[in-house]
Order: structure tokens, then C-alpha cells, then sequence
């Protein structure tokens, strides 16, 4: 598949994974007004792995729903491996976030009555493989996670470490080329957490893949290249 354009025909494709630029988020609760996100400007390169880091409430959930185009800002831009989804409506949302991004959310949210194969090829029914490469595709990434022998058990036959794995192989099945983690270790023990850390490490770094890592929990910046600060909805490097 050729796109146009000439960047495309570097060999190592050097956009930034994601460029954002005075962001702001605004809710609305009636009369009142959260400004979930201010002045949100930031620089994923290609193949970064970055912390956001920020206690409870300061915004990050918020920054990932729009990075991934889950919601769409107030103010300000949003660029995603060069593609300014900023003015999307929701059908060419929902197609970015089907070929563009993964996420990993702390909840883990697999299908409780599909296996874990099944639950990868969920993705995949969405998306654009289909039949033998796909099932290829889900095995493939079962067995470099440690799940080859888990691939027909049930989400609640596997532990919550398991569980989270799967949930990493499901963000990886289309390819991303950023994938947001929203505290995918916050539900684990610290000795699993920090196996959990070190395969999300390995996964992106061996794919080249970027990725945003929120958490509110220090260690994770171990296994991170770059760690972004966030308060009360204000970034900081
Ligand atoms: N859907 C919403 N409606 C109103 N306020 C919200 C909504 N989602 C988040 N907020 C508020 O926006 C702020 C940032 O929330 P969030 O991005 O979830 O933070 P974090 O993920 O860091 O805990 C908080 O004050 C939160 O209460
Ligand atoms: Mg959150």
C-alpha cells in the first residue's frame, strides 16, 4: 500500500507519533464549568515510550481520550502520525482509532464470554484483517506475551496480570502506531505491575511503536524514555 505524499518515502518515517498544541477541555456540569486541560502542548516522537504522571483528577484520563480521539477538545490541535484529526466528526474518529491507536485501559475491559484469542480477534472483525491472517496475527501476539497456552481460556479462567497482557495484545492488533495506557498497572500487585511495565516496554521498543504510559505511580518511569508531569490540567515537562 503507497500513500501519497513525500515524507512517505523516507525509509524511517520521523513524523512525531503525536503533536498536540494548546489544548484545552472544557466539561460542562449544568452551570458549572471543569477545565479538565489547559494549554496542553506536547511531543511524542515516533518511537517514544512516555509517562504522564499526575495525581488523581489532574487531567490525564482526559489528555488520553483525546489523543486517541475518543473526545474532542474545546481548544486547540491535535495531530496523530502527521494526521490533524482535530475536525473529525465521529465516523472518521472512530475509523482513526480503529487503524491508528490502541488503548489499554486500567479496567482491562475484555469480553467476559470470549476467550483470549477471541478477544484479540474482536479487534480484528472491527478492523481490516480478516480470516486466517488475523487468527495468525492474534496467536502470534498471544505467544510473545506468555499467553500461547491461555489462548482459549475465558478472562475470568486467567489472572489479572493474564488479563492485562491480553488487554496489551488487543491494543496491538491493528498495528498502532501509539498506543495510550491509561494505569495498566494500577489494579496490580507491585512485583506484577512491574512485569506488566517491562512488557509494555519491550512490545513498543521491539515494534517501534509509541506509546503514552499514565499513571500516578513512580516506579513506571523506570521503564519509560521521558516523563511528563501534569497538574490540575497544566502539563509540565
Ligand atoms: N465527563 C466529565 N464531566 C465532568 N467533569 C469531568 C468529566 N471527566 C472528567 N472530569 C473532571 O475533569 C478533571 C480531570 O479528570 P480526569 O481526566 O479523569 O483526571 P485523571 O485521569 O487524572 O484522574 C477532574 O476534575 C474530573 O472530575
Ligand atoms: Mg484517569
Amino acid at each position: 500500500m503507497t500513500t501519497v505524499g513525500q515524507e512517505q518515502e523516507q525509509e524511517q518515517p520521523t513524523r512525531p507519533a503525536l503533536e498536540m498544541v494548546g489544548v484545552r477541555k472544557v466539561y460542562k456540569m449544568g452551570d458549572e464549568e471543569v477545565v479538565a486541560l489547559d494549554h496542553a502542548t506536547l511531543m511524542i516522537g515516533a518511537d517514544e515510550v512516555v509517562a504522564l504522571l499526575g495525581p488523581s483528577g489532574s487531567g490525564k484520563t482526559t489528555l488520553c481520550s483525546i489523543a486517541g480521539g475518543l473526545l474532542a477538545p474545546t481548544a486547540g490541535s491535535v495531530v496523530v502520525g502527521g494526521q490533524d484529526i482535530t475536525g473529525y466528526n465521529a465516523k472518521r474518529l472512530a475509523k482513526f482509532r480503529q487503524e491508528t491507536v490502541g488503548f489499554v485501559f486500567q479496567s482491562v475491559n475484555l469480553v467476559p464470554f470470549l476467550t483470549a484469542r477471541e478477544n484479540l480477534l474482536v479487534v480484528d472483525q472491527l478492523g481490516r484483517r480478516t480470516g486466517k491472517a488475523a487468527r495468525d496475527r492474534a496467536d502470534q501476539l498471544l505467544e510473545e506475551l506468555g499467553l500461547a497456552d491461555r489462548r482459549d481460556n475465558l478472562p475470568s479462567q486467567l489472572s489479572g496480570g493474564q488479563r492485562q497482557r491480553v488487554a496489551i495484545g488487543r491494543s496491538l492488533m491493528n498495528e498502532p502506531l501509539l498506543v495510550l495506557f491509561d494505569e495498566p498497572t494500577s489494579a496490580l500487585d507491585t512485583e506484577l505491575g512491574e512485569q506488566v511495565m517491562e512488557l509494555i516496554r519491550t512490545e513498543m521498543k521491539s515494534r517501534g511503536t509509541a506509546a503514552v504510559v499514565v499513571t500516578h505511580d513512580e516506579r513506571i518511569v523506570h521503564y519509560t524514555d521521558r516523563t511528563m508531569h501534569i497538574v490540575d490540567g497544566v502539563l509540565h515537562a
